[in-house]
């Protein structure tokens, strides 16, 4: 099929390359040359682990283009995907502005019947109001769906070609063109289809997102228990989630959910809520849970070194998770810089997220690293922001050797109690008991 994708961020990307992957011919359209002129050139504006490949293959076949030119795409594409930002505005409601923007520019250059898909996560009944828009700027009949994407960053493209479900909305909920079409494009993806009215498949990616953040946050309220009961919050979810009501995924206590999805789609929930009069206390409360885990964290951190004035801190790991440069809302941010706020000096090391780092305000006076053991060189403490593989297989030893003192505050859990006791480093993270403490406070 041909299709149009609208948007070359995360979202755009992954859908543009894997629907050329599943052997349609995709033009990939923004409004910024620049970005269009790097992609053109191969050059991916984020990493995501096998994009670069998978654009170049698929481009080099001509089955995946870029253009700035919306036009073009419309006149192409019988499918056409939105999948430009949904920000959050100053009151945390979504702002649509980009994806009305595209809508009208679509609108005004259809000369044929065309299906324009929601793929970028929206509020519910956005679909009406893009009707509206569409209505005010043509007389050719358009359809409008919703495909929300499902997919999570670092593993994007596996997401894509192997999604747990399918969601489909569409105007009637029912056999119609656009459904027709759109069934049509996944029929090589195995996926269970749930097919819905295009209400319900806006609700149902805000909903999905809300449940997510939702049980991380319970989960860390849950280690806060365990902190003060010396109860284990590893042990404790390992159980929990072996109920299959509840399942063992997501329930990984830390500092937190961070990333471009869970804080804008939970606000932007939280404003439809408020909009309909309904009592959003759930979702304030996972909110505030999910913002008070940071803080708690380097207050941990200032009271176990005794105070940060003048204190070096190694961190390692800056992007929102593994597997991404995505800076988006990261733990980290809030950490480090209140973390220099306070007195200390900080050294950091990501695999991949450095460059975006170094663009943030709140980092001026970070000093980068080439890798972690010149983070860790002479620092009173080592604090792990990102879980990221390659810092669970570090040299100990070496680690202790070179570090001022031997003490780490892990944000992710990612090493053993027992390793860390055996090895005489004092060892806090979150809901489990504290390792060596004393002997070294
Ligand atoms: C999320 C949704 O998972 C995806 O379906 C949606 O389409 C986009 O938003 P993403 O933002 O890429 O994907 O990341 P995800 O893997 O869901 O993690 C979100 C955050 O939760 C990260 O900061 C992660 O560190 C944190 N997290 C996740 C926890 O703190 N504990 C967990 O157990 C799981």
């Amino acid at each position: 099929m041909n299709i149009s994708i609208i948007g070359t961020g995360y979202v755009g990307l992954v859908t543009g390359a894997c629907f050329a992957r599943l052997g349609n011919r995709v033009i990939c359209m923004d409004s910024d040359k620049r970005k269009i002129d790097l992609l053109k050139d191969g050059v991916m504006p984020i990493f995501e682990p096998d994009l670069e490949k998978l654009v170049s293959i698929y481009t080099k076949q001509g089955m995946l283009e870029f253009v700035d030119d919306v036009e073009y795409a419309v006149d192409k594409s019988e499918l056409i995907f939105l999948c430009v930002g949904t920000p959050s505005g100053a009151d945390g409601s979504a702002d649509l502005g980009a994806v009305k923007g595209v809508c009208r520019d679509i609108a005004k250059a259809v000369k044929d019947y065309r299906v324009i898909i929601e793929k970028s996560t929206v509020p519910v009944r956005t679909n009406e109001v893009l009707n509206g828009l569409i209505r005010e700027e043509t007389a050719v009949h358009c359809d409008i769906a919703c495909n929300p994407e499902t997919l999570k960053e670092g593993t994007a493209i596996h997401d894509f070609m192997n999604p747990d479900r399918l969601i489909i909305g569409t105007e009637t909920g029912g056999a119609d063109s656009a459904l027709i079409r759109l069934i049509n494009l996944y029929r090589n993806i195995a996926s269970p289809y749930y097919i819905v009215d295009i209400n319900s498949a806006e609700l149902i990616k805000h909903a999905s997102n809300a449940a997510l953040a939702q049980k991380i946050s319970f989960i860390n309220m849950i280690a806060q228990l365990c902190e003060k009961t010396g109860a284990d919050v590893i042990e404790v979810a390992r159980a929990v989630g072996a109920d299959k009501r509840i399942g063992r995924d997501f329930l990984n206590a830390g500092i937190g959910w961070g990333g471009s999805c869970f804080p804008k789609d939970l606000q932007a929930l939280m404003y439809v809520c408020r909009e309909h009069n309904i009592d959003a206390k759930l979702l304030e409360a996972v909110y505030c849970i999910n913002e008070g885990q940071r803080g708690r964290f380097v207050d941990r951190i200032e009271s176990g070194l005794g105070g940060l004035e003048g204190k070096v801190i190694g961190v390692l790991g800056l992007s929102f998770k593994p597997g991404t440069d995505d800076m988006r809302y990261a733990p980290s941010i809030h950490i480090i810089s209140e973390l220099m706020k306070r007195g200390a000096e900080v050294n950091a090391y990501d695999p991949k997220a450095m460059e975006k780092a170094k663009e943030l305000e709140e980092f001026f006076g970070v000093v980068y690293c080439k890798d972690e053991y010149q983070t860790a060189e002479g620092v009173d403490a080592l604090v792990i922001l990102t879980e990221w593989k390659q810092f669970e297989w570090l040299d100990k030893i070496e680690l202790r050797r070179i570090m001022g003192k031997p003490v780490i505050f892990d944000g992710r859990n990612i090493y053993s109690l027992d390793e860390m006791e055996r090895l005489g480093f004092a060892y806090i993270s979150i809901g489990r008991k504290a390792v060596n403490s004393g002997s070294v406070f």
